[in-house]
């Protein structure tokens, strides 16, 4: 890898980090892979963007877990019923290296000859499927049950991933039955079920009438320790001969709430406005956080024009103006925010916070806070109140986390 070092050690765009840019997680690795190891199929929860999609990425080049199984990753987001299912889950294992597996190449050469394709090839080193565009190429179906049986009977056992699974439970089909009895039909395939609506999740595996009721060990992931995620960046600037100050990382944690995702992509341009042999500190971070909301822009812009109503408008300053806002029916925060009256608020809560927009979450008994941050302090720029939202960063952290320690029930947030 160092020889073909990328231009910036701050992974945002990919699940797939190298190793030595990928932050912590050792715990977690263990932890998981243990579980594996022991024969358990595991729910893995955390809110939008703290990292689940790359630890299992990370997982899946462990030795343990790469010499031992073969693995399948199925992101079924954006999925709507269970022919989208079967197609995502068949298009993932028909690209899958180890389908070229023996019994499973011969499963699908044998398909391949019955429906005399003559475009596309196979041959020993694996598939040679057609360009899409070339003729009358039709895939191959196998079932759902058919994909798992292949992957349960090759030379080792398989690790599948659902990432997003709680996209089943919005499919007209009774999903999660047919997925469970399908399962238990396996001998020694594992799987491990991802997503960032805990809510559903807590619901499909926890409940007692749910088919997927106690078929998996229950893992939460945290967001990344200050200390860990400050090791990573001051090694990340040393490996390219630049430094940064560990207090400038510390208010990007504590300012993004522990968010992987933000506080890796400001680290990317704070990284690349360094020069080498330089010290990165916190008013060239705070340049930096001001690009990135310039960049968010036309975006943000385009999300509030998705409100309908200036009450829904109002209730989300009032909460973006909070931070986490509390009380929002109370006569003093009515009128601070230009609220009209308690029911209109509950109404702008209810649609700001509904799947349609997504936009607020309530982390506690009367209490909201906006699912991303970086949109938080847009509003805070535009409305001329930023430097309020850079005082106290640490303590609204502190308050945040409380608060969400001893609300496990409520919809954790994606900060
Ligand atoms: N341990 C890590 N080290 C370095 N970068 C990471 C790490 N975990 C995540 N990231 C970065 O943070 C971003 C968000 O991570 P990822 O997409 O894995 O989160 P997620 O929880 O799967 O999000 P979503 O809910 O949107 O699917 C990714 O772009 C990735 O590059
Ligand atoms: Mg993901």
């Amino acid at each position: 890898m160092s020889n073909q070092k990328p231009d910036n050690p701050f992974f945002t765009s990919t699940t797939e980090i190298p190793d030595e840019f990928f932050c912590d997680r050792k715990k977690e690795t263990e932890e998981i892979i243990s579980y594996l190891l022991n024969g358990s199929n595991i729910v893995l929860k955390a809110p939008r963007r703290i990292g689940k999609s790359s630890l299992i990425k990370h997982i899946f080049n462990q030795p343990a877990i790469k010499e031992k199984y073969n693995t399948l990753y199925v992101d079924i987001y954006g999925t709507k019923n269970a022919a989208d299912f079967r197609e995502e889950l068949q298009r993932c294992f028909i690209n899958a290296p180890f389908a070229k597996e023996f019994k499973v190449k011969k499963k699908i050469e044998s398909y391949i000859k019955s429906v005399q394709l003559d475009l596309g090839s196979y041959s020993e080193s694996g598939f040679n499927l057609p360009k899409i565009g070339l003729g009358n190429y039709h895939a191959p179906i196998f079932s759902i049950d058919e994909i798992f049986e292949l992957i349960d009977n090759a030379d080792k056992p398989g690790l599948i991933v659902f990432d997003e699974f709680q996209q089943i439970q919005d499919y007209p089909e009774k999903m999660a039955g047919i997925i469970r009895s399908f399962i238990q039909q396996l001998k020694r395939t594992r799987f491990i079920f991802c997503g960032s609506s805990r809510h559903m999740l807590n619901n499909m595996f926890s409940n007692y009438n749910q088919p997927f009721y106690n078929s998996a060990t229950s893992f939460d992931l945290d967001i990344i320790g200050l200390n860990a995620y400050t090791q990573f960046v001051t090694d990340a600037f040393a490996g390219y001969n630049k430094t940064i100050d560990s207090e400038a990382v510390a208010f990007a944690y504590y300012l993004f709430s522990g968010n992987t995702y933000l506080m890796q992509a400001l680290m990317k341009i704070v990284f690349s406005d360094t020069q080498e042999n330089t010290e990165a500190n916190k008013e060239l971070l705070l340049k930096c956080l001001d690009e990135m909301l310039d960049r968010k822009d036309s975006d943000y812009r385009d999300l509030i024009n998705r409100l309908n109503s200036k009450k829904e408008r109002n209730t989300l300053y009032c909460i973006a103006g909070e931070g986490i806002a509390t009380g929002l029916t109370s006569t003093a925060i009515m009128k601070k925010y230009n609220l009209d009256n308690a029911s209109s608020v509950q109404n702008a809560l209810g649609n700001l916070c509904g799947e349609n927009l997504n936009i607020a979450v309530n982390i506690a008994k009367g209490t909201y806070i906006l699912q991303d941050r970086l949109f938080e302090l847009w509003i805070a720029k535009r409305g001329g109140y930023m430097e309020l939202k850079l005082a106290n960063v640490k303590e609204r952290f502190e308050k945040e986390r409380s608060l969400m320690v001893s609300n496990p029930d409520i919809i954790a947030p994606n900060l």
